[in-house]
């Protein structure tokens, strides 16, 4: 066929139609990132490349809030970040131990059981956190080598403290891997005083930027495990190279000891960089981090209180333990009455606006907005409200007209 036979909407480039997107992410890109990545492409190891490389090493160690060497990019969305790290810790027959309290819990139980590891969960209702004695009970019971679990999970909106299971699992000597994903740059993450071995992101929430770069860190207890499991392809192995005397890690893509050789003084070719990624990854750690991290967080919860508070004056009740929600997103119940995905559908073709549902039990029973990177900002917070309060007075929902942005907006004029 040629291409003038082509139908007409084959023919034209995709413009994506404007949005403002208030789900759980992924969120409107900044513009700056975006530019970042317009940039042309240069060589892998041309030295301005590597020098690229090593100065998103230094800014993600900043955003980690980490000294930890091994801080890098996986070229993948979060979820490869995830299966990078369990895959490489975790051998086939380690036991590991998985707190669940949302879908992000389910997923690491998936895939750590698919690198063969012998998977113990504890199930936590959702719409709540884990007690750190309750995983201290099961870490004696399990000993495992492993804990791995969600510092915010999206699907519940619920954020994880951290420091107490740090200290639990330094004194048990247990390895605690932690997907912030969902988390960094919108609530505290401080890798180094809280212990955390391993860490994986991605950066299409409060980072600002697409999907498809999955910024990593690890100590020097995980680079540890992993440097025991060293492999190197046989087309670039040299007479220097000993493998690692652990068991080869299960996937060649994911292999973290690969990965390191890549971003390391070796620099040993594995995947071609995703030289666009990098750019944006580096240009949204900058971005967060000319802001402040601080000032960032409190950003994200002052749009997250407002967006909260002017919920509730539309008469909805809120999601979950409000005590540990994430400073980024918000669950609500929806109403009696209320058709869940007719409003969501109005959202986005009458104002342009995404918002989510949630998955599994809380589909369709729950929406979630989110107020993260770029979008944790007043005006996107009111004109969500104000367009969400149409919605439901069409709905037939019963509210005061006003009262949500009325109340949003006091929550900002109390901060100033
Ligand atoms: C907490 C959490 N972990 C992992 C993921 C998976 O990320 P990705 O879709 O980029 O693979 C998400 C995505 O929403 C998430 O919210």
């Amino acid at each position: 066929m040629s291409f003038d036979d082509l139908p007409a909407n084959l023919r034209t480039t995709f413009v994506p139609p404007p949005r403002l997107l208030m789900g759980p992410g992924p969120i409107t890109c900044d513009p700056r990132v975006l530019r970042a990545m317009s940039y042309q492409l240069i060589g892998q190891f041309d030295p301005s490349m590597t020098a690229c490389m090593n100065e998103t090493m230094a800014l993600y160690r900043e955003v980690f809030c980490t000294r930890n060497e091994w801080t890098f990019l996986i070229d993948s969305t979060a979820r490869g970040g995830i299966e990078a790290c369990l895959i490489s810790l975790l051998a086939p027959g380690d036991k590991v131990l998985i707190p669940v309290f949302g879908r992000f819990g389910h997923l690491l139980v998936e895939i750590a059981e698919r690198c063969g590891a012998e998977v113990h969960k504890i199930d936590i209702s959702w719409g709540e956190v884990c007690d750190p004695a309750l995983l201290e009970q099961h870490i004696i019971k399990v000993q495992p080598k492993l804990v791995a679990l969600v510092q915010g999970d999206t699907s519940t909106t619920m954020c994880q403290p951290l420091a107490d299971i740090g200290r639990i699992c330094r004194q048990h000597g247990v390895l605690l891997y932690c997907d912030a994903t969902a988390s960094i740059g919108g609530n505290e993450l401080l890798v180094d005083e809280w212990n955390l071995s391993a860490v994986s992101v991605g950066l299409q929430k409060c980072l600002s930027g697409p999907s498809g770069s999955a910024p990593v860190t690890l100590n020097d207890d995980a680079a540890a495990v992993i440097r025991r499991r060293k492999h190197v392809e046989a087309g670039l192995r040299t007479a220097d190279h000993i493998a690692g005397a652990g068991q080869r890690i299960g996937s060649n893509y994911f292999d973290l000891g690969m990965i390191m050789d890549y971003w390391g003084k070796e620099r040993l070719n594995h995947h071609t960089e995703a030289t666009s990624m990098l750019f944006g990854a580096r240009e949204c750690a900058r971005i967060l981090l000319e802001e402040g991290q601080q000032k960032v967080i409190e950003r994200h919860m002052l749009a997250g209180k407002a967006l909260a508070l002017g919920l509730q004056a539309m008469n909805l009740a809120l999601y979950g333990d409000q005590q540990h929600r994430m400073h980024n997103v918000v669950g609500i119940w929806i109403p009696d009455g209320v058709t869940g995905d007719a409003i969501r559908s109005s959202m986005l073709h009458d104002y342009g606006i995404e918002i989510g549902t949630s998955f599994g039990p809380l589909h369709g029973r729950i929406w979630r907005i989110g107020t993260m990177g770029y979008n944790a900002r007043k005006d996107a917070v009111l004109m969500t409200l104000a367009c969400l309060e149409q919605c439901l007075l069409r709905a037939g929902h019963k509210l005061s007209p006003g009262a949500a942005t009325a109340a949003a907006l006091e929550a900002y004029g109390a901060v100033g």
